[in-house]
């Protein structure tokens, strides 16, 4: 071997040595997706053990799907084949993938393409993510609780501001009509008397309404509960909503479901209870964020009074004193869910009157297009 042979024999060792040790797992892919190199780290993840005969392919090696598609190595949903297609690079994908023992392991995938000459690979890395979703999942546990015990917080102030003073004040009242009976001033107690009804019937849709917060859940149905929503609000508050969907989808994550109707539901009940509105609207959307990512977004809007300059300040120092000093909850949790979901919140006036409330998230998806365009 001369000198030229040995520096490449001692660059190819290099390489080899740099991939083959690499923590995260590397599979090298062909044209028609077989795989001519995997790593240790690939090795290891798929739990194959050294005389493990592997499959040719990706698609079946991995047996990726997601929770939408049970089969992502099917010709039409291939990411491989839409790299080598679009002859472009994939940043980030999550998917699940079978190892060899039938464990299914959550997975974040690149996708690099690597053109050689007149051919085509691609090299995807793959990262385990079952320590991330675990953390994830402790972390959603929590901020669920944190959740549920400001909502038990914030219903004992309503309790108490709303119900509790209704009926000492109905108690009252009642007594005193007592002593008009006795007293045989029977039309002045008469028109007390309505008085007291017309509180203890506010009183009572207050209490029905408090428990329906405390126990309604959105989950997956948002859109549906959404609309549900609207028409209670305008039921109640007597303002028209007009709602525009663009796109926006029917099932989603439960969690991120919950959350989003509950920030939904508190715009609405600020714009009935502040705003002095004429008109809402709403409006719900999705569009692509990237490859396969899309960005969902909720906007609700006011033509009302707007929401009054102290309290944009207050939102937009993240409510350094909202709920000791103030005692208002409403923004400032909305503010924590939204955080909770890794969302964007935007509360600002809207021109040339009201308030705007714009909710904006993403989430990993398997794009229609690019199905359309290999299928
Ligand atoms: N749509 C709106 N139009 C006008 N003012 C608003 C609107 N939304 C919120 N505000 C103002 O922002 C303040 C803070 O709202 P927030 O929801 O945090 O508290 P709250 O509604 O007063 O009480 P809570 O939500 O805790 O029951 C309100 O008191 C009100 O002055
Ligand atoms: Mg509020």
């Amino acid at each position: 071997m001369n000198r030229e042979q040995v520096d490449i024999q001692e660059e190819l060792a290099y390489y080899r040595a740099l991939l083959q040790h690499a923590s995260d797992g590397l599979i090298v892919v062909d044209e028609q997706r077989r795989i001519v190199f995997m790593n240790q780290a690939a090795i290891s993840l798929i739990e194959a053990r050294p005389d493990d005969v592997l499959p040719e392919t990706c698609g079946e090696l991995l047996r990726c799907h997601n929770d939408t598609e049970s089969n992502l190595s099917l010709e039409a949903v291939c990411f491989g084949r839409c790299v080598l297609q679009r002859g472009q690079s994939l940043d980030y994908v999550e998917m699940n993938i079978q190892t060899h023992t039938g464990k299914i392991v959550p997975v974040a995938v690149s996708y690099s393409y690597i053109p050689v000459g007149k051919k085509q690979y691609f090299l995807m890395s793959l990262r385990n993510l079952t320590e991330k979703r675990h953390l994830e999942q402790e972390r959603r546990k929590k901020d669920e609780l944190f959740f549920t015990l400001q909502e038990r917080e914030r219903l004992a102030r309503d309790l108490h501001d709303g119900v509790v003073q209704d009926i000492a004040y109905s108690h009252m009242q009642l007594k005193l009509i007592q002593s008009l009976l006795d007293q045989g001033r029977v039309s002045e107690a008469r028109s007390k008397l309505e008085e007291v009804t017309a509180v203890i019937h506010d009183s009572f849709l207050e209490l029905r309404r408090a428990l329906y917060d405390l126990t309604f859940h959105a989950g997956k149905q948002l859109k549906h509960f959404i609309h549900k929503l609207v028409v209670e609000f305008q039921h109640r508050a007597g303002i028209p909503v007009e709602v525009s969907d663009f796109d926006f989808p029917d099932i989603c994550d439960p969690y991120t479901g919950d959350q989003v109707a509950k920030i939904v539901q508190e715009s609405l009940s600020n714009v009935r209870k502040h705003s002095g509105a004429s008109k809402v609207w709403m409006t719900l959307g999705s569009r692509p964020a990237g490859p396969f990512r899309r960005q969902y977004t909720v906007i609700v809007e006011d033509d009302g009074v707007g929401i009054p300059e102290e309290v944009l300040s207050q939102v937009a120092d993240g409510f350094p004193d909202a709920d000791t000093v103030t005692r208002h909850f409403g923004l400032k949790a909305m503010h924590q869910r939204a955080q909770s979901l890794g969302a964007i919140l935007r509360i600002a006036r809207r021109e040339p009157r009201g308030t705007r409330i714009e909710l904006h998230w993403f989430q990993d998806t398997q794009e229609e297009p690019i199905r359309q365009q290999t299928g």
